[in-house]
């Protein structure tokens, strides 16, 4: 059955970015520090609470004006009808017709949602009771390999959307010292399942391959490197054991030889499947009531976004301080720094789920797009970020606005102040600057030379009035982190829909990947032939296969 997307009235939309442009242009060389006296109750407005997380937005660019119109643009886009769409099953991905509802992965037991009008909650459930029970059998050593040894290790072999939620959600919740090692492997490159089988037993690993089409091809690579593992050293018979596959095409699994098959539909897009069995590892590695309170903490976020007003709601305001900077400020990247070694890896996470979702340069209808659409996302965790990047976040030419992930208390009994107070150190650095004048008189108090100051003070300043966000968390727990996923993955949602693009699709990868396919296609024809690229070719491409091959 189909529901209906929303009609989005192009008159309104139009008149609404022409206001959202007017107020830019006037309001985007204002300074971000006197908005705080021009605006009283700057800081209460802009700050929120939602989910066990706190989003200051308050050093934001926009003024109380932009923000209006934000508001504005964001109800002219019909925000609201397509929030509904999506939570409704409706073919949201209308490129592949697909409905998008990975909300449904992590509602409480007993809720109903339907995909294209087919039930599926029922369904949900139930593979999550399964892979949650089949999580814990591992974990008390009732499921054990094919010698009767319990599992010590999982290696889990998937790339893009099945590698890198599980991989950030281990980093941030594991042990220090795991009962069940869990490694992952994503790479084509050999050295990466090398690095991840040494010093593994193969009677006590399970490999679990994760692929969404499981058509992948270095996942499927990686699959058969360690399937070859495993028989080397295990009787025939119990290979199954030590084989699980993660897939929306259980067919192709069973028919690789694996034991046990968890299966998604074509409604959860990879980089939204962190939801699913695909992150069975982590329920491995982490226990049911872990990956349980994972979604939990995501089901609220979802509750937080689909019934609070566009106003006050911290994935719209998210969304709408982003186009503000890119299509206002025209600011066409953002740098996201987690202040906590647990999320090392969420600047790759939301590079993959806010480039992949929004790099696009057309309309759902096909048009070219006339706006920027999504930036480039790069991080490093904090403080690593400072001692690199950061200097040219203060003085480049370029105005990179900054997201501060910042966990209050990262390990028990340790002071947190140290690792937080940068965090905060930095925002207010970015913002406030330092004049040529400030820095001058700074050092002549120090007692430097005037002429020495005076040389010196230009190289000493900084322009500030460089916008952030600030998210804050008490600590990492499995429900701050699932709130904070999902907060990304509705934000990125938001700004797809005010870009009038489809974040769902991903149709820019597959030209790279066909290629491949036909370059490794004449690497293993010329192997044992002339060692020659074909004529066809363009010359540089021919002359970089002749000094590979
Ligand atoms: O190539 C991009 C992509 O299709 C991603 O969207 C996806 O997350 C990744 O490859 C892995 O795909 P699969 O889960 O089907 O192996």
């Amino acid at each position: 059955m189909s529901i209906a997307l929303p009609l989005t009235d192009e008159k309104r939309r139009a008149e609404a970015w022409t206001r959202f442009d007017a107020v830019a242009a006037r309001d985007g060389d204002a300074r971000i520090e006197t908005l705080f006296e021009a605006e009283a109750g700057r800081v209460g407005r802009l700050t929120l609470e939602v989910a066990g997380l706190t989003l200051d937005l308050s050093k934001q660019a926009f003024t109380a004006e932009g923000l209006d119109a934000c508001l504005a643009l964001a109800e002219a886009c019909d925000v609201g009808d397509w929030k509904r769409a999506l939570f409704n099953g409706a073919a949201v991905n209308a490129s592949e017709g697909r409905a998008v509802l990975h909300p449904a992965l992590r509602a409480p037991d007993g809720a109903h949602f339907e995909a294209l009008g087919e039930p599926v909650s029922r369904e949900v459930e139930q593979v999550r009771d399964q892979m949650v029970a089949y999580a814990e059998a591992i974990r008390a050593g009732e499921e054990a390999g094919a010698t009767g040894e319990r599992f010590r290790a999982v290696v889990h072999i998937g790339i893009g959307g099945s590698d890198l939620g599980p991989r950030l959600v281990w980093d941030a919740l594991r042990p220090l010292d795991p009962a069940i090692d869990v490694r992952f492997v994503a790479n084509i490159d050999p050295q990466e399942i090398a690095e991840a089988l040494t010093g593994l037993d193969p009677a006590s690993t399970l490999v679990i391959v994760v692929s969404k089409t499981f058509t992948t091809q270095e996942t499927l690579t990686n699959a058969v490197l360690a399937r070859d593992w495993l028989a080397a050293a295990l009787p025939e018979e119990g290979l199954r054991r030590h084989l699980v596959g993660v897939s929306a095409a259980p067919d192709k699994v069973e028919s690789f030889g694996c034991g046990q098959v968890f299966g998604f539909s074509d409604w959860v897009g990879g980089r939204y499947s962190l939801w699913s069995a695909v992150s069975l590892s982590c329920a491995i590695g982490l226990g049911g009531e872990v990956f349980r309170s994972l979604l939990a903490g995501a089901s609220e976020m979802d509750r937080h976004f689909l019934e609070t007003p566009l106003a006050y709601n911290a994935p719209v305001l998210m969304a709408l301080a982003q186009v503000y900077n890119v299509e206002g400020l025209k600011r066409r990247a953002r740098t996201v720094a987690p202040y906590a070694h647990g999320l090392r890896r969420l600047a790759a996470f939301l590079q993959q789920l806010e480039m992949e979702s929004n790099g696009k340069r057309v309309t759902r209808e096909g048009k070219p797009a006339t706006r920027g659409t999504g930036p480039v996302v790069f991080g490093e965790p904090g403080t690593n970020g400072q001692h690199a990047f950061f200097q040219q976040l203060h003085q480049g030419p370029d105005v990179v606005p900054a997201e501060f992930v910042v966990v209050k208390q990262t390990l028990e009994g340790r002071d947190g102040a140290p690792l937080w107070s940068n965090a905060v150190a930095q925002s207010e650095a970015l913002m406030r600057g330092r004049t040529a004048e400030a820095a001058l008189a700074e050092m002549m108090e120090q007692g430097m030379d005037q002429g020495e100051a005076e040389r010196l003070a230009p190289h000493r300043a900084f322009p500030g009035n460089r916008p952030s966000t600030t998210i804050l968390m008490d600590r990492l727990t499995p429900q701050a982190l699932g709130a904070l996923l999902a907060l990304y993955e509705h934000k990125t949602f938001i700004e797809g829909v005010i870009w009038d693009i489809n974040s769902f699709d991903q149709w820019g990868v597959e030209l790279g990947k066909v290629l491949a396919k036909r370059v490794l296609g004449a690497a293993q024809e010329s192997r044992d032939s002339a060692k020659r690229a074909p004529e066809s070719w363009d010359p540089s491409t021919r002359s970089l296969f002749e000094r590979l091959i």
